[in-house]
Protein backbone atom coordinates (compact mmCIF):
# COMPACT_ATOMS: atom_id res chain seq x y z
CA UNK A 1 0.00 0.00 0.00
CA UNK A 2 1.26 3.91 -0.82
CA UNK A 3 1.84 6.54 1.82
CA UNK A 4 -1.66 8.12 0.58
CA UNK A 5 -3.69 4.96 1.19
CA UNK A 6 -1.95 4.05 4.33
CA UNK A 7 -2.83 7.91 5.35
CA UNK A 8 -6.30 7.51 3.91
CA UNK A 9 -6.75 4.33 6.23
CA UNK A 10 -5.41 6.14 9.32
CA UNK A 11 -7.92 8.98 9.31
CA UNK A 12 -10.56 6.24 8.30
CA UNK A 13 -10.68 4.20 11.09
CA UNK A 14 -9.95 8.12 13.50
CA UNK A 15 -13.18 9.35 11.52
CA UNK A 16 -10.98 12.33 11.10
CA UNK A 17 -13.13 14.94 8.28
CA UNK A 18 -12.04 15.69 4.90
CA UNK A 19 -11.54 19.87 6.14
CA UNK A 20 -8.97 18.02 8.55
CA UNK A 21 -7.08 15.82 6.52
CA UNK A 22 -4.56 17.58 4.59
CA UNK A 23 -2.72 19.42 7.86
CA UNK A 24 -2.84 15.85 9.81
CA UNK A 25 -1.06 14.75 6.59
CA UNK A 26 1.49 17.46 7.01
CA UNK A 27 1.69 16.63 10.79
CA UNK A 28 2.88 13.18 9.70
CA UNK A 29 5.58 14.41 7.64
CA UNK A 30 6.95 16.45 9.97
CA UNK A 31 10.57 15.69 10.78
CA UNK A 32 11.41 18.09 13.41
CA UNK A 33 9.14 16.87 15.96
CA UNK A 34 10.65 13.38 16.52
CA UNK A 35 12.09 13.60 19.31
CA UNK A 36 9.07 14.79 21.52
CA UNK A 37 7.15 12.12 19.83
CA UNK A 38 9.06 9.71 20.96
CA UNK A 39 8.96 10.82 24.62
CA UNK A 40 4.65 11.15 24.40
CA UNK A 41 4.82 8.13 23.36
CA UNK A 42 7.20 6.58 25.62
CA UNK A 43 4.73 8.38 28.34
CA UNK A 44 1.34 6.55 26.83
CA UNK A 45 2.96 3.79 27.15
CA UNK A 46 3.66 3.31 30.08
CA UNK A 47 0.31 4.08 31.31
CA UNK A 48 -1.33 1.72 28.84
CA UNK A 49 -3.59 -1.06 29.93
CA UNK A 50 -3.22 0.48 33.13
CA UNK A 51 -6.60 1.84 33.49
CA UNK A 52 -4.88 4.83 34.65
CA UNK A 53 -3.30 3.20 37.57
CA UNK A 54 -0.29 4.89 36.17
CA UNK A 55 -1.18 8.54 34.99
CA UNK A 56 0.50 9.90 31.94
CA UNK A 57 3.01 11.94 32.19
CA UNK A 58 2.81 15.25 29.92
CA UNK A 59 6.55 15.63 28.62
CA UNK A 60 5.14 18.61 26.51
CA UNK A 61 1.78 19.85 26.34
CA UNK A 62 1.90 21.13 22.97
CA UNK A 63 -1.21 19.30 20.92
CA UNK A 64 -0.32 18.43 17.61
CA UNK A 65 2.54 16.28 19.64
CA UNK A 66 0.03 14.28 21.29
CA UNK A 67 -2.06 14.08 18.15
CA UNK A 68 1.21 12.97 16.00
CA UNK A 69 1.84 10.07 19.11
CA UNK A 70 -2.08 9.21 18.79
CA UNK A 71 -1.20 8.30 15.08
CA UNK A 72 1.92 6.60 15.91
CA UNK A 73 0.05 4.52 18.97
CA UNK A 74 -3.64 3.84 16.44
CA UNK A 75 -1.89 -0.03 15.45
CA UNK A 76 -0.48 -0.56 18.93
CA UNK A 77 -4.30 -0.04 20.50
CA UNK A 78 -6.25 -1.99 17.32
CA UNK A 79 -3.59 -4.63 18.04
CA UNK A 80 -4.18 -4.41 21.85
CA UNK A 81 -7.80 -4.36 21.48
CA UNK A 82 -7.92 -7.43 19.32
CA UNK A 83 -5.62 -9.71 21.50
CA UNK A 84 -8.63 -8.91 24.01
CA UNK A 85 -11.70 -9.75 21.54
CA UNK A 86 -13.17 -6.05 21.68
CA UNK A 87 -15.81 -5.93 19.24
CA UNK A 88 -14.22 -4.35 15.80
CA UNK A 89 -16.81 -1.28 15.96
CA UNK A 90 -16.22 -0.68 19.69
CA UNK A 91 -12.57 -0.02 18.61
CA UNK A 92 -13.65 2.50 15.67
CA UNK A 93 -16.38 3.87 17.69
CA UNK A 94 -14.15 4.75 19.93
CA UNK A 95 -11.55 5.75 18.27
CA UNK A 96 -13.77 8.23 16.09
CA UNK A 97 -13.45 10.63 19.16
CA UNK A 98 -10.32 12.05 17.07
CA UNK A 99 -12.14 13.11 14.10
CA UNK A 100 -14.60 14.41 16.63
CA UNK A 101 -12.37 16.52 18.73
CA UNK A 102 -10.18 17.94 15.38
CA UNK A 103 -14.07 18.82 14.77
CA UNK A 104 -14.71 20.46 17.63
CA UNK A 105 -11.39 22.24 18.00
CA UNK A 106 -11.89 24.07 14.27
CA UNK A 107 -15.40 24.76 14.73
CA UNK A 108 -14.22 27.26 18.35
CA UNK A 109 -10.89 28.30 16.81
CA UNK A 110 -11.45 28.09 13.12
CA UNK A 111 -8.22 26.70 12.72
CA UNK A 112 -6.66 22.91 12.54
CA UNK A 113 -5.62 22.46 16.34
CA UNK A 114 -6.60 20.05 18.96
CA UNK A 115 -7.45 21.54 21.78
CA UNK A 116 -8.32 18.62 23.41
CA UNK A 117 -5.33 16.34 23.37
CA UNK A 118 -5.42 15.31 27.23
CA UNK A 119 -8.86 14.28 26.95
CA UNK A 120 -7.72 11.47 23.89
CA UNK A 121 -5.17 10.20 26.23
CA UNK A 122 -7.84 8.08 27.50
CA UNK A 123 -8.27 6.31 24.21
CA UNK A 124 -4.41 5.57 23.47
CA UNK A 125 -4.05 4.32 26.61
CA UNK A 126 -7.31 2.09 26.34
CA UNK A 127 -8.97 3.11 29.56
CA UNK A 128 -11.92 4.16 27.74
CA UNK A 129 -14.70 1.80 25.19
CA UNK A 130 -17.40 3.52 23.16
CA UNK A 131 -20.71 1.23 23.76
CA UNK A 132 -23.52 2.86 21.50
CA UNK A 133 -24.04 6.64 22.46
CA UNK A 134 -21.93 6.55 25.88
CA UNK A 135 -18.66 6.04 26.67
CA UNK A 136 -16.90 4.52 29.87
CA UNK A 137 -13.89 4.47 31.02
CA UNK A 138 -12.52 1.79 33.63
CA UNK A 139 -10.95 3.68 36.64
CA UNK A 140 -10.80 2.65 40.59
CA UNK A 141 -12.80 5.35 42.44
CA UNK A 142 -11.18 8.35 44.04
CA UNK A 143 -11.85 8.74 47.82
CA UNK A 144 -14.17 11.58 46.91
CA UNK A 145 -16.77 9.26 45.44
CA UNK A 146 -17.20 6.91 48.25
CA UNK A 147 -20.69 6.23 48.84
CA UNK A 148 -21.88 4.01 52.34
CA UNK A 149 -22.28 1.02 51.33
CA UNK A 150 -21.92 1.40 47.69
CA UNK A 151 -18.36 2.74 46.37
CA UNK A 152 -15.15 2.31 48.32
CA UNK A 153 -12.44 4.15 47.58
CA UNK A 154 -9.94 1.90 44.91
CA UNK A 155 -13.04 0.10 43.73
CA UNK A 156 -12.89 -0.55 40.10
CA UNK A 157 -16.01 1.62 38.55
CA UNK A 158 -17.30 2.87 35.29
CA UNK A 159 -16.78 6.45 34.77
CA UNK A 160 -19.61 7.39 32.33
CA UNK A 161 -19.26 10.31 29.39
CA UNK A 162 -21.27 11.70 27.20
CA UNK A 163 -19.57 12.52 23.49
CA UNK A 164 -21.00 15.13 21.50
CA UNK A 165 -22.85 12.75 19.05
CA UNK A 166 -27.13 13.78 18.64
CA UNK A 167 -29.60 13.50 21.07
CA UNK A 168 -29.23 11.93 24.24
CA UNK A 169 -32.19 9.35 23.71
CA UNK A 170 -33.14 7.26 27.10
CA UNK A 171 -33.31 4.17 24.89
CA UNK A 172 -29.82 4.72 23.36
CA UNK A 173 -28.78 5.46 27.39
CA UNK A 174 -30.68 2.29 28.77
CA UNK A 175 -28.92 0.34 25.74
CA UNK A 176 -25.27 1.74 26.52
CA UNK A 177 -25.47 0.70 30.18
CA UNK A 178 -27.17 -2.42 29.53
CA UNK A 179 -23.91 -2.98 26.68
CA UNK A 180 -21.45 -2.01 29.58
CA UNK A 181 -22.63 -4.36 31.58
CA UNK A 182 -21.76 -7.28 29.12
CA UNK A 183 -19.08 -5.94 27.64
CA UNK A 184 -16.85 -5.29 30.83
CA UNK A 185 -17.83 -8.23 32.64
CA UNK A 186 -16.94 -10.22 29.42
CA UNK A 187 -13.60 -8.42 28.43
CA UNK A 188 -12.03 -7.13 32.12
CA UNK A 189 -13.48 -9.56 34.96
CA UNK A 190 -10.41 -9.28 36.66
CA UNK A 191 -11.96 -5.50 37.09
CA UNK A 192 -15.56 -6.42 38.05
CA UNK A 193 -17.94 -3.48 38.11
CA UNK A 194 -21.33 -2.85 39.41
CA UNK A 195 -21.22 0.91 39.58
CA UNK A 196 -21.43 3.70 37.15
CA UNK A 197 -19.90 7.23 37.71
CA UNK A 198 -21.02 10.77 36.52
CA UNK A 199 -18.79 13.94 37.22
CA UNK A 200 -19.93 16.28 35.13
CA UNK A 201 -21.46 20.11 34.37
CA UNK A 202 -25.03 18.30 33.82
CA UNK A 203 -25.35 16.75 37.59
CA UNK A 204 -25.41 20.04 38.82
CA UNK A 205 -28.90 20.48 40.71
CA UNK A 206 -29.53 24.14 38.71
CA UNK A 207 -30.19 22.51 35.65
CA UNK A 208 -32.47 19.99 36.36
CA UNK A 209 -34.70 22.80 38.02
CA UNK A 210 -34.33 24.67 34.13
CA UNK A 211 -35.08 22.08 32.04
CA UNK A 212 -38.22 20.38 30.92
CA UNK A 213 -38.72 16.83 33.37
CA UNK A 214 -38.93 15.15 30.48
CA UNK A 215 -36.13 16.06 28.23
CA UNK A 216 -33.67 13.69 27.68
CA UNK A 217 -30.79 15.65 29.55
CA UNK A 218 -33.72 15.92 32.56
CA UNK A 219 -34.35 11.85 32.05
CA UNK A 220 -30.40 11.50 32.08
CA UNK A 221 -29.74 13.42 35.33
CA UNK A 222 -32.17 11.78 37.45
CA UNK A 223 -30.45 8.27 36.77
CA UNK A 224 -27.90 9.40 39.21
CA UNK A 225 -27.99 9.32 43.18
CA UNK A 226 -25.81 12.52 44.12
CA UNK A 227 -22.53 11.57 45.57
CA UNK A 228 -22.55 14.82 47.29
CA UNK A 229 -19.14 16.19 45.98
CA UNK A 230 -18.74 18.32 43.24
CA UNK A 231 -16.06 21.15 42.19
CA UNK A 232 -16.32 24.62 40.83
CA UNK A 233 -16.55 23.94 36.61
CA UNK A 234 -16.24 27.82 36.00
CA UNK A 235 -16.80 27.63 32.37
CA UNK A 236 -17.53 23.71 31.43
CA UNK A 237 -21.15 24.29 31.19
CA UNK A 238 -20.42 27.13 29.06
CA UNK A 239 -17.94 25.02 26.64
CA UNK A 240 -20.12 21.70 26.09
CA UNK A 241 -23.11 24.26 25.77
CA UNK A 242 -21.56 26.21 23.37
CA UNK A 243 -18.22 25.49 23.03
CA UNK A 244 -16.46 28.64 23.83
CA UNK A 245 -14.98 29.52 27.69
CA UNK A 246 -15.16 33.69 26.85
CA UNK A 247 -16.93 35.18 29.31
CA UNK A 248 -16.87 38.23 27.55
CA UNK A 249 -19.08 36.69 25.10
CA UNK A 250 -21.95 35.52 27.65
CA UNK A 251 -24.12 38.75 26.26
CA UNK A 252 -23.72 37.68 22.50
CA UNK A 253 -24.80 34.27 22.87
CA UNK A 254 -27.86 32.67 22.00
CA UNK A 255 -30.89 31.91 24.37
CA UNK A 256 -33.26 30.00 22.00
CA UNK A 257 -33.32 26.75 24.31
CA UNK A 258 -33.88 25.90 27.90
CA UNK A 259 -30.22 24.86 28.37
CA UNK A 260 -28.88 27.83 26.70
CA UNK A 261 -30.62 29.95 29.08
CA UNK A 262 -29.55 28.05 32.06
CA UNK A 263 -26.75 27.93 31.17
CA UNK A 264 -26.58 32.13 30.76
CA UNK A 265 -28.70 32.05 34.37
CA UNK A 266 -26.13 30.98 36.54
CA UNK A 267 -23.37 33.47 35.21
CA UNK A 268 -25.71 36.59 35.23
CA UNK A 269 -26.63 35.57 39.33
CA UNK A 270 -23.09 35.20 39.78
CA UNK A 271 -22.91 31.76 40.89
CA UNK A 272 -19.97 29.24 39.57
CA UNK A 273 -21.42 25.73 37.76
CA UNK A 274 -20.47 23.18 39.21
CA UNK A 275 -19.28 19.77 38.68
CA UNK A 276 -21.43 17.07 40.75
CA UNK A 277 -20.92 13.57 41.20
CA UNK A 278 -23.28 10.68 41.00
CA UNK A 279 -23.58 7.27 40.78
CA UNK A 280 -26.07 4.67 39.42
CA UNK A 281 -26.07 0.83 39.93
CA UNK A 282 -25.47 -1.49 36.57
C1 LIG B 1 -26.24 17.66 26.41
C2 LIG B 1 -26.78 16.84 25.26
C3 LIG B 1 -26.45 15.42 25.49
C4 LIG B 1 -28.28 17.12 25.18
O1 LIG B 1 -28.89 16.26 24.30
P1 LIG B 1 -30.44 16.33 23.85
O2 LIG B 1 -30.96 14.96 23.88
O3 LIG B 1 -30.50 17.04 22.56
O4 LIG B 1 -31.14 17.24 24.96
P2 LIG B 1 -32.69 17.43 25.27
O5 LIG B 1 -33.53 16.94 24.14
O6 LIG B 1 -32.97 16.91 26.63
O7 LIG B 1 -32.80 19.01 25.30
C5 LIG B 1 -33.24 19.79 26.39
C6 LIG B 1 -33.13 21.23 25.97
O8 LIG B 1 -31.74 21.55 25.73
C7 LIG B 1 -31.56 22.01 24.39
N1 LIG B 1 -30.26 21.54 23.91
C8 LIG B 1 -29.80 20.27 23.88
N2 LIG B 1 -28.53 20.25 23.43
C9 LIG B 1 -28.20 21.53 23.16
C10 LIG B 1 -27.02 22.15 22.70
N3 LIG B 1 -25.92 21.43 22.39
N4 LIG B 1 -27.01 23.49 22.56
C11 LIG B 1 -28.10 24.22 22.90
N5 LIG B 1 -29.24 23.69 23.35
C12 LIG B 1 -29.29 22.36 23.48
C13 LIG B 1 -32.73 21.44 23.62
O9 LIG B 1 -33.00 22.20 22.46
C14 LIG B 1 -33.85 21.54 24.65
O10 LIG B 1 -34.28 22.88 24.74
P3 LIG B 1 -35.84 23.29 24.96
O11 LIG B 1 -36.22 22.81 26.34
O12 LIG B 1 -35.84 24.77 24.86
O13 LIG B 1 -36.62 22.62 23.88
C15 LIG B 1 -26.12 17.24 23.94
O14 LIG B 1 -26.30 18.58 23.75
C16 LIG B 1 -24.65 16.95 23.89
O15 LIG B 1 -24.24 15.95 23.35
N6 LIG B 1 -23.81 17.88 24.44
C17 LIG B 1 -22.35 17.79 24.41
C18 LIG B 1 -21.78 16.74 25.29
C19 LIG B 1 -21.65 17.09 26.74
O16 LIG B 1 -22.00 18.14 27.21
N7 LIG B 1 -21.08 16.16 27.47
C20 LIG B 1 -20.95 16.30 28.88
C21 LIG B 1 -19.57 16.48 29.22
S1 LIG B 1 -19.31 16.49 30.98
Amino acid sequence: MNEANDHDALFDLLAIDEADRADCVRVLQRSDDAEQVALVTAALLRSFGSFNQIRVDEPTQEPLVWLKAFFELTPHVVEWSRRHDIPERVTRDTLADVGRHLAISRRVTGEFGLQTWRWLTYHFTVRIFALGRLQFALERAAPTSEVDGVIKAGDWVLAVHIPESGPLLPDLVDESLASAKVFFAEHFPQHPVSVVTCDSWMLDPFLLDRVAPESNVGSFVRRFTPIGHSSDGHTDALYFVFRTRDLSRLDELPRDTSLQRAVLERFELGETWQVAWGYLRL
